[in-house]
This record gives C-alpha cells, sequence and structure tokens, in this order.
C-alpha cells in the first residue's frame, strides 16, 4: 500500500506513519510549521518513508505527490482551536480550502480513497453524548467550521466523483510527540513560572482524551474492516474515535504539576466555564459505532492523559 500522509511530520500523523510503514511505502507532505522530521527521523533514514516540505495551499506541488498513491490520509490543518480567535481567515484556508485542494488534487490524479481527521468539535456545545448522526448542534468555533465545512466536501467528492471516505471525529488527542493541548501548555507555563500554573476557565471542563497509538490504531482499524461498497453511501464512513470516559481539566493541571519539577507550585483557576470563546466546556463523544466495528480503545481516557503527562514532562523537562 503506498499510503500518502498529509501532516506526517505532526503529532498524530508521525504515530500513523510508524503503523503505515509496515505496510508499504510511505510519503510525508508537510510544511513543518508545526511538525519536526525529528518525530519520523527513524522512518526517513531507513528509507520506509519520504518526506516532501510541502503547503497544502500550493495546490501543483500538492497535486504531483498526491498522484500514484493508493489511500490519501489528510491530517494537515490548524491545530489550535483557538488561533481562530486572532486569525480569522486562518481555519478556512488551513482547513477548508486545505481540504478542499487535496480532494481536487486526488479527483484529478486518480487517487480514490482519503481519510479525514475530523474532531468532536462538529457536535458543537452540548453536554449530550453524541453518536454520528446527533449533529442538532453546528459547531461553535472556526475550527469546528471547518471541519464541518471538510466532511460535507468529502461527501460531495464521495458523490459526485466516485471517491471513497472514512472520516474520523477524534476526542482530545495526547501522546508521546504532542505539539499541542492542556498537558503541554501546563508543562510550559509551569518550565517558565515555576511557583504556579495558570488555568484558563474554572477547570472543570472536561473532555475524552485519546491516546494517539489508540488514535492511529482506530483510524486503521475502520479502513481495514469497513471496506467501499459500490454506492457512495457504502463509500462514505464516518466514525467517532475517543474513549467512553472523560477527564477535567483540574486533573490535568494537578498530574502536570505534579509531574513537573515543581510539585508545590500552586494552581490558579481563571474562572468560568470555558478556557476561551469557542471551546467546547463539555464534550461526550459516543464511540459505539466503531466498537460495533470490532474496535476498542486500548486505554481509558484518565489512562491516556496519565500517560500523556509522563511522556511530555520527559520532553519538557529533559533533565528530570
Ligand atoms: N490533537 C488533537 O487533539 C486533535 C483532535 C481532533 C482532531 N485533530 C485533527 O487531527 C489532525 C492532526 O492533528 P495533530 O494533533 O497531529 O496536529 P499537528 O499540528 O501536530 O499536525 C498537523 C501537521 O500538519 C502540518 N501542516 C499544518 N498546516 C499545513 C499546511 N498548510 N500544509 C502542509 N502541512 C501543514 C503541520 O506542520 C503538522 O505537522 C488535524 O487535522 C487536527 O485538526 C486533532
Amino acid at each position: 500500500m503506498r499510503s500518502l500522509i498529509i501532516g506526517g511530520a505532526g503529532f498524530i500523523g508521525s504515530h500513523l506513519a510508524d503503523q503505515l510503514v509496515l505496510r508499504g511505502p510511505v510519503t510525508l507532505y508537510d510544511n513543518l510549521s508545526v511538525g519536526k522530521p525529528a518525530f519520523v527521523a527513524g522512518h526517513l533514514e531507513a528509507g520506509r518513508a519520504t518526506l516532501v516540505e510541502g503547503d497544502t495551499l500550493d495546490y501543483d506541488k500538492l497535486r504531483a505527490t498526491v498522484a500514484g498513491h493508493d489511500v490519501v490520509f489528510h491530517l494537515a490543518a490548524n491545530p489550535e482551536a483557538r488561533w481562530g480567535l486572532e486569525r480569522t481567515r486562518l481555519d478556512l484556508e488551513q482547513g477548508t480550502i486545505a481540504t478542499y485542494n487535496v480532494l481536487e488534487a486526488m479527483r484529478t490524479t486518480g487517487v480514490s480513497q482519503i481519510v479525514f481527521s475530523s474532531s468532536g468539535t462538529m457536535y458543537g456545545d452540548t453536554a449530550e453524548p453524541c453518536a454520528e448522526m446527533d449533529l442538532g448542534h453546528l459547531p461553535i468555533s472556526l475550527y469546528g467550521a471547518s471541519k464541518w465545512a471538510g466532511e460535507a466536501l468529502i461527501s460531495a467528492f464521495v458523490e459526485c466523483f466516485g471517491l471513497s471516505a472514512w472520516i474520523y471525529r477524534f476526542g482530545n488527542v495526547v501522546g508521546p510527540r504532542g505539539t499541542h493541548g492542556a498537558a503541554l501548555d501546563f508543562l510550559k507555563k509551569l518550565r517558565e513560572h515555576k511557583t504556579h500554573l495558570d488555568v484558563l476557565g474554572d477547570g472543570r471542563q472536561a473532555k475524552p482524551y485519546l491516546h494517539v497509538t489508540d488514535c492511529a490504531a482506530g483510524i486503521l482499524h475502520g479502513f481495514d474492516t469497513q471496506r467501499p461498497g459500490a454506492t457512495a453511501a457504502e463509500r462514505l464512513r464516518v466514525f467517532n474515535l475517543a474513549p467512553p470516559d472523560f477527564t477535567s481539566v483540574k486533573k490535568i493541571a494537578e498530574l502536570c504539576v505534579a509531574a513537573s519539577p515543581y510539585p508545590q507550585a500552586e494552581i490558579r483557576y481563571g474562572g468560568g466555564d470555558r478556557g476561551w470563546p469557542g471551546d467546547v466546556p463539555q464534550s461526550r463523544i459516543k464511540p459505539d459505532k466503531l466498537a460495533a466495528a470490532g474496535f476498542r480503545v486500548r486505554y481509558s481516557s484518565d489512562e491516556a492523559v496519565g500517560m500523556a503527562v509522563d511522556a511530555l514532562a520527559g520532553e519538557v523537562f529533559p533533565a528530570t
């Protein structure tokens, strides 16, 4: 299988690469804005993967790279929902237009299988546990809006041009090589201030945290077991990918302080029920559909967070 991972030098992309190199040659297309060649250095040195430095908005380069692959894993996007508050075109360009470019490059080069990284932000501001069809609440961030638009574009390309698609709505993904998220933020803040940790919101925000190895395993389980059928409905698969439980921000903050060299640091909560406008304070995602297809996460949300904090503490405080 000749795989292309767009955003392949990033956090989830590099873990997916760890699995895909076992199946055949892997191309990683990444503008290295966030991703690092070091995350995939072993595969590059062993000749199992090739890194193409390029941007999803450079259509000609993207198209030339897409050609000749069996499957495209499209993971490149703005990784931080709150950046959209400062730069309101960011998610439009890095999410919606980038996804259109990927689909159009596939259509015009005859590559028919796409795997897309969507998000639980699709379900908007509701604390109700959501299954894949529970779309009564629209996204409340520009990031979520771009995931919504990306999914809609994929659905249209499946129907109109015969593509096959696997869309995964992730919970919050955590683990080694993490490039963003609450645990990494907290550890970096502790490195800077040592005596205290300022937490956005009241700490009661709670979400399902998915270990990155479970994320890669779930993606490939759906891809392997849910093969495309003849109709458009059988060529568009949408799955939630998250553990069934959830973890509070307060718990993450406490674990980070304990794992840092500054266990006496004071945790100071900013107040309010959410970290920033557009943040969904309580998120629950039902993983039942992928479970019915035979997939179970290996780690609960609390376990995933605990492991991620330990791994990231080792990266942020390498001498400890
Ligand atoms: N990490 C999470 O908690 C989470 C949750 C839900 C969905 N997702 C989605 O999963 C995907 C991967 O996220 P991640 O956590 O690995 O983030 P990441 O930032 O580590 O990975 C994204 C990669 O894409 C690259 N990239 C960004 N813009 C690009 C562009 N214009 N052209 C080429 N490359 C570009 C970055 O350099 C990076 O290597 C994203 O689409 C993200 O929205 C992540």
